[in-house]
């Protein structure tokens, strides 16, 4: 009987010892939880804390990359507009020294009047000087009148072009018509790849703007005078791009000057009255109007291609 007892005290004991153990065990895992715990609370503070450190970081980048841009626009106009100075001094020029001449004519004429001595042969050279000085002043100021409309043209803002949904393919038709009379002076042919009809909705002003300045460049510095030539132009839509290309299978250019046509200013034909702002023109027009991208293929004696994407909108 008291041996029973004893066994049953002894495995409650047993019990309480077993109980006892696992209840320190369960602590010790509480105490390695609340650890754990508050480790991981630390870690997210301190993660929390250098995301903060890391967005401010980015924020000043992106406010010391805007502030680079700003200045890039800044740098960019400066040289533009001291471009344009430099550009339409010489023409101005011209102007003032014929303007200048004309005064002195004048002045000497009208001395030789009040002294009574004009002879006949004074007034034809007078008339003659006169007529010539007008003349360069006259081709000065029609150059800067020039330089100073193709410069206003860089600037897209500045050209206000409705968007409009229209057939393509019988707009380029139309302004390749409008290049008639200049093309009957040369032996230029314009091949057109168009489908029958292609609607698009877009801006039909810097369209025809780019066609333009590319067609006037193919006439004015492909070809020799007279040399017989081809301009293939294509048109196609993929999806939301209308693609243009422009080819021809002239002259074509050497790869320092490829890769500065883009570039105000610079021209192969300033003797001619080129300004080298009509492919700077087009650049701004394809990228700021349409979201687009140029990109030319030229080799001397290879001709050039210049091979457009431009962003369409959806048709209504
Ligand atoms: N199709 C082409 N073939 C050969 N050279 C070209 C062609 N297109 C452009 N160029 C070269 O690129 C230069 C720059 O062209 P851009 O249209 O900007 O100026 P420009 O034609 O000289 O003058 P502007 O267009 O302002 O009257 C030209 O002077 C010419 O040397
Ligand atoms: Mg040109």
């Amino acid at each position: 009987m008291v041996s029973g007892t004893d066994n049953r005290i002894e495995a409650l004991e047993q019990q309480l010892k077993l109980f006892k153990e696992s209840s320190r065990q369960s602590n010790l895992v509480r105490k390695r939880y609340q650890d754990a715990l508050s480790i991981l609370k630390q870690k997210d503070l301190e993660l929390k804390k250098s995301k903060q450190l890391i967005e401010k970081d980015l924020k000043m980048l992106k406010a010391m990359q805007q502030q680079l841009i700003e200045k890039e626009k800044f740098a960019a106009l400066g040289s533009l507009v001291a471009g344009v100075a430099h550009e339409v001094n010489t023409p101005i020029g011209v102007a003032m020294t014929s303007i200048s001449a004309c005064n002195e004519e004048v002045r000497q004429l009208k001395k030789l009047y009040e002294e009574e001595e004009l002879s006949e042969s004074d007034m034809d050279t007078f008339f003659e000087t006169v007529h010539e000085s007008m003349y360069l002043a006259k081709s000065g100021l029609d150059q800067a009148a020039r330089l100073i409309s193709s410069f206003k043209m860089i600037s897209v803002d500045q050209n206000f072009d409705d968007i409009r949904q229209f057939d393509v393919c019988e707009y380029l038709r139309d302004i390749i018509r409008t290049f008639k009379n200049q093309l009957k002076k040369t032996k230029i042919q314009v091949d057109l790849d168009c489908p029958q009809q292609l609607i698009v909705k877009t801006y039909p002003g810097s369209l025809s703007q780019i066609l333009n300045n590319l067609l006037s460049n193919v006439i004015n510095h492909a070809y020799k005078p007279q040399e017989p030539g081809v301009v293939h132009i294509k048109i196609e839509q993929q999806g939301n791009l209308l693609n243009l290309l422009v080819e021809d299978y002239g002259k074509g250019m050497d790869a320092a000057l490829k890769d500065t046509i883009f570039q105000p200013f610079i021209t192969t034909a300033r003797d001619r009255g080129g300004s080298g702002l009509g492919l700077n023109i087009v650049y701004n027009l394809v990228a700021q109007r349409f979201g687009g991208e140029i990109e030319v293929q030229s080799k001397p004696g290879e001709g050039s291609r210049f091979n457009i994407s431009l962003v369409v909108e959806a048709l209504e």
